[in-house]
């Protein structure tokens, strides 16, 4: 072997080890997050490792990380209600504070037994919201744990099921489009009853003979710019990591194409009906 071959694998066998690394530092729920809401309903368990939500007639749960953010990408892993879940919604999304706040969503709304859940997704800056897009998962989500992305950069949100881009929302702030940027925001995750308005348009209630509704959160990372009393960690640097900067490739754009295609049920940039006066602004911009 010459040495710029044994060089070449070493730097490899280096990229695989850092990668490890880099999953094995995946967070801590014990360190990263406090239980907000429902007492004994949010548990934290194996050492850190698993959160479990529930809800039963009485309240549902919830938690928040202990760090605010101003540009970070944020994994978690869901394992969601099984069986009949109507009723119900588990979310997990981005908020700062205030009345003009910004908000990035993920929600997933329950179901009857064997009918699906659907990914409801939907992007707020200064306090307005309005741009839902919504998919059905392209697996059972309740039977075992996938992996939920919010990538927040300066340059654009994405929204990564599995790793999969589903959702992209460009900054083009350069266009007038509002793109959060400027507040800090903490992340959120809770389980919740809204049976007025969730599973087929709330005409399916939630059956509380099945309470409680348990959801699983795993392997909590988020890697990004905290916002605190010291300052922004990122001391403005917003290009050394690469989620400062990620984008899509031809290969992301294409899945992207495949996965909005067949799976996405509805993106308010198509309603016409709801804008009647014309489109947001975004939605007659290139979406990737
Ligand atoms: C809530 O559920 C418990 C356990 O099933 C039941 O005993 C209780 O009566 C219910 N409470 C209300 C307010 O429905
Ligand atoms: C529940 O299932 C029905 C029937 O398949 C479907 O129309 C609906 O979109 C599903 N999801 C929700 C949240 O209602
Ligand atoms: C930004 O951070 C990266 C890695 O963290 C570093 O290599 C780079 O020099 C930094 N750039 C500036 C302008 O500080």
């Amino acid at each position: 072997m010459n040495s710029s071959i044994r060089a070449a694998k070493l730097l490899h066998v280096l990229a695989a080890t850092a990668f490890l690394f880099a999953a094995a530092s995946a967070g801590n729920f014990d360190q990263d997050v406090s239980i907000t809401w429902g007492g004994p309903r949010a548990r934290i368990l194996n050492g850190g490792q698993l959160l479990t939500l529930s809800l039963d007639n009485i309240s549902g749960s919830g938690f928040e990380s202990k760090n605010a953010y101003l540009f970070a990408r944020f994994d978690v892993q869901l394992k969601l209600v099984p069986g009949n879940s109507a009723g119900t919604v588990t979310t997990f999304f981005l908020s700062s504070q205030g009345p003009n706040h910004d908000e990035i969503d993920f929600e997933f709304l329950g179901n009857s037994s064997g009918q699906p859940y659907t990914i409801h997704t939907n992007i707020y800056t200064q306090g307005v919201g309005n741009r839902e897009q919504q998919f059905r998962p392209w697996f059972d989500p309740t039977t075992a744990f996938h992996t939920y992305t919010i990538l927040w950069n300066p340059s654009r949100i994405i929204y990564m099921v599995d790793n999969i881009p589903i959702r992209v929302f460009n900054n083009y702030a350069a266009n007038g489009v509002s793109f959060p940027a400027g507040q800090a925001m903490r992340v959120y995750a809770s389980l919740w009853n809204a049976d007025d308005w969730a599973t087929q348009g709330g005409r399916v209630k939630t059956d509380w003979s099945k309470a409680p509704f348990t959801a699983s959160y795993a392997k909590y990372n988020a890697v990004g710019c905290v916002v605190s009393a010291a300052g922004n960690s990122c001391n403005g640097n917003l290009t050394g990591q690469p989620w400062q900067t990620q984008g899509l490739d031809g290969n992301g754009r294409n899945r992207i194409r495949w996965i909005q295609q067949k799976y996405m049920i509805y993106n308010y940039c198509a309603d016409l009906i709801r804008f009647p006066r014309g489109l947001p602004r975004e939605c007659k911009l290139p979406r990737f």
